[in-house]
């Protein structure tokens, strides 16, 4: 089976985005994780942006050699000097060069013209390339620029020397045929470069990302560039966790596997949320806290007969530790009375009714009913008063 190279920017494209700024420390712990994880290549940083950002990625290059180190660079010598140095220490460095091939950002954005812009990009990779054993070259943009002149610029960079070519849905436009179908004219015109890899880089504009990415591998990309937590410029990238989550859930349907040791993405997802503070939505699909969470009674009840019912995959396969079954107004009473011998309570039919009347008030009222509540509820029941359990508020809607 063939193997889809996880490129991880959350060190880059990810902490680009307001809010998700990081030090040099908060890099290298990240960096660390995420070789752990098993992400092929990780993108560390933008060397030309600040000097911390450079000593970040010289910093990772120097300790993390479990994965292939990448830096990024504008298709201008400063920049491209400033990666190199910040990537002297790494074992497999990868130089990653790019610029912007739509005539909207050539013409408003850079002001120079395709001839120029083709000129710059051969000159940039050939410069990299006799300087760096690999170089990576991104059609910035590439999803929103003419078909025809993106097939020259990225012949010139092949010819050039990259040996990994980016097509970038920049700003989330792009549909998952239509971007499936730029790879596949990629591939086609690059068909003497046998050994380029092409990769794909979506952002969630419209909510895409994954779909985008899934698209592209179908059309044969290699490389899938993603950050933890979806986290990118304004909606963000692709998730990480939830490509490589679909690659592994839907294997028969893709037949291509990834490195990622699926173990260590919860982990690594509260790795992010602790360093930046930035938590995840609850319904954020694999390492939201409501991924796996069930308060719906008839989903209670599936769930606890077999639980491939409503999971498509274990949690702890992911690395979450405990499935949730949430006790809320709808949940069932089966729902209620495993919790409760879970707790400890074997409750008889009579008991069980009683709590169930007083959980479903309670819940009404709280939304939710945590151990806690669930224990003077049952105390009362038992005893005719209410007892204040000591020291047992783990809330079930924490459990994980
Ligand atoms: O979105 C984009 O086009 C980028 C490139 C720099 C790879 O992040
Ligand atoms: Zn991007």
């Amino acid at each position: 089976m063939e193997t889809v190279h996880i490129f991880d920017t959350t060190l880059r494209d990810g902490e680009q985005s307001p809010g998700f700024s990081m030090n040099c420390g908060e890099k290298l712990l990240l960096a660390r994780q995420l070789e752990q994880l098993g992400v092929d290549v990780i993108e560390a940083g933008f060397p030309i942006a600040s000097p911390g950002d450079l000593e970040a990625v010289r910093a990772i290059a120097a300790e993390v050699k479990g994965s292939r180190i990448a830096a990024l660079a504008r298709a201008r010598l400063e920049d491209v000097n400033a990666a190199l140095r910040a990537l002297e220490p790494a074992v497999r460095p990868r130089l990653h060069v790019f610029l912007a091939t739509s005539d909207l950002h050539l013409e408003h954005k850079l002001r120079i013209t395709r001839t120029e812009a083709l000129d710059q990009v051969a000159k940039m990779v050939c410069y990299g390339r006799m300087r760096c054993d690999e170089v990576e070259f991104s059609a910035e943009d590439a999803s929103r620029s003419d078909l025809a002149y993106l097939l020259e610029v990225i012949e010139a960079a092949a010819r050039a020397g990259a040996s990994i070519i980016n097509l970038p849905d920049t700003v989330g436009y792009s549909t998952p045929e239509e971007y499936g179908a730029m790879f596949r004219a990629a591939r086609k015109h690059l068909a003497g470069y046998p050994s380029v890899v092409f990769s794909a880089h979506c952002h969630n504009d419209l909510g895409l990302a994954v779909a985008n990415s899934l698209a592209a591998i179908d059309a044969g990309a290699r490389q899938v560039e993603c950050t933890i937590n979806g986290i990118g410029e304004r909606a963000g990238n692709a998730s990480l966790e939830e490509v490589a989550v679909a690659l592994h859930v839907r294997q028969a349907r893709y037949s291509v596997c990834t490195n990622i040791s699926l173990e260590k993405i919860y982990s690594t997802s509260r790795l992010l949320t602790s360093v930046t503070g930035v938590s995840v939505p609850p319904n954020k699909a694999v390492v939201g806290a409501n991924a796996f969470a069930h308060e719906a009674g008839i989903h209670q009840d599936g769930m606890l007969k077999n639980p491939m019912t409503y999971e498509i995959i274990v949690p702890e396969k992911v690395g979450v530790p405990l499935r949730r079954l949430v006790l809320g107004k709808h949940s069932g009473r089966n729902a209620l009375r495993a919790r409760l011998d879970e707790l400890g309570y074997k409750t008889t039919d009579a008991e069980l009714a009683e709590c169930y009347k007083q959980a479903m008030a309670h819940a009404d009222a709280a939304k939710l009913v945590t151990d806690r509540d669930l224990l003077s509820i049952i105390h009362k029941v038992r005893r005719g008063r209410s007892v204040a359990p000591a020291n047992e508020d783990v809330s079930i809607a924490a459990a994980s």
